[in-house]
């Protein structure tokens, strides 16, 4: 099979699996606003890494369905929250109006929190029902990742970086875990649940520093070079937000070269698992030339 067939039927395998998690229940309008969010678009990086990294270390990817879905769920609660006026304030995502533009800010902050906390939910009952150690490694793997040591306290350092200047060890503290974080733990935590040893998972982290940096580099080139049409988010927001990113930092010629250094790294990297890790090697190849 095609890889790009892969990836599709891999896409639709975590999304099949995300609409029976979101099934609607009372209140509707919670449902409906998490679903919103989550079936708005977006290309499911995190849950197919995930996967993916447990392909690569011999691991059953049904097993790690779950898991998949609960980081596209804490992803999604995330863009959520940081769209919001008290973050971004940003009115588009994934191509439609954002989560507090088509219903309320009350509903958007609730929407995040119940898909924050639907995410731990699935992994646990996950946990319960295989009762493997390393499936409770993994779930607090990801929990780690996506607060205290990851995602949120990178969200934290962005904010209040705005207008500020911050020095080169300040801008990478914020790429490796606002985005970084998430990236690390769906790939640690793929690896953690297919079986793999403590030394790959490490080198999964390694392989995830390098890969989430690059991946808000990118981002940070196309708030200033893409359109709102192609990206579904606005153009610009960072400019509006005085954000520090590696673009105000640097310039766009060297983040576009740092970009190019990190991502073949991370291929690299990939490249040494061996021939399992063929498809997230294409996969991760496939995400330098991005466009949204
Ligand atoms: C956007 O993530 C937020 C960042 C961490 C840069 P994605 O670019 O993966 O967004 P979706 O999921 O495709 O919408
Ligand atoms: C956000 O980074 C990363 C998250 C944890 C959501 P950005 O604020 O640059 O992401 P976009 O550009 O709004 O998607
Ligand atoms: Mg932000
Ligand atoms: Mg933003
Ligand atoms: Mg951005």
């Amino acid at each position: 099979m095609e890889y790009k067939d892969k990836l599709n039927e891999r896409i639709e395998l975590i999304n099949g699996a995300l609409k029976e998690y979101l099934k609607p229940k009372y209140p509707e309008r919670l449902y409906e606003a998490m679903n919103y969010s989550v079936f708005a678009g977006g290309k499911r990086l995190r849950p197919v890494l995930l996967l993916s990294a447990c392909e690569a270390v011999g691991g059953d990817i049904n097993r790690a369905l779950p898991f998949a879905c609960a980081m596209e769920m804490i992803h999604t609660y995330s863009l959520i929250h940081d769209d919001l006026p008290a973050m971004d304030n940003d009115d588009f995502r994934r191509g439609k109006p954002t989560c507090h533009k088509q219903f309320d800010e009350a509903l958007a902050i609730l929407a995040g929190d119940g898909l924050l906390t639907m995410a731990f939910e699935v992994m646990l009952e996950a946990v319960c029902r295989e009762n493997e150690r390393s499936f409770a490694k993994a779930a607090r793997l990801i929990a780690n990742y996506s607060g205290s040591e990851g995602m949120l306290v990178g969200q934290v350092v962005d904010i209040e970086s705005e207008g500020k200047k911050i020095d080169d060890k300040t801008l990478m503290f914020i790429h490796d875990n606002k985005t970084g974080g998430l990236i690390k733990a769906a790939l640690m935590a793929g690896a953690l649940i297919g079986g793999a040893d403590g030394d790959t998972v490490r080198n999964f982290e390694k392989i995830g520093y390098n890969m989430g940096i690059a991946f808000q580099i990118k981002d940070d080139i196309l708030d200033l070079t893409s359109t709102q049409e192609v990206l579904g988010k606005p153009v610009l927001s960072d400019v509006r937000n005085e954000k520090q990113t590696y673009v105000s930092l640097y310039g766009l010629d060297n983040a576009q070269q740092d970009y190019e250094t990190l991502s073949a790294g991370a291929v690299k990297m990939i490249g040494d698992l061996g021939e399992k890790a063929d498809f997230l090697k294409w996969y991760a190849c496939s995400l330098v030339n991005r466009e949204k």
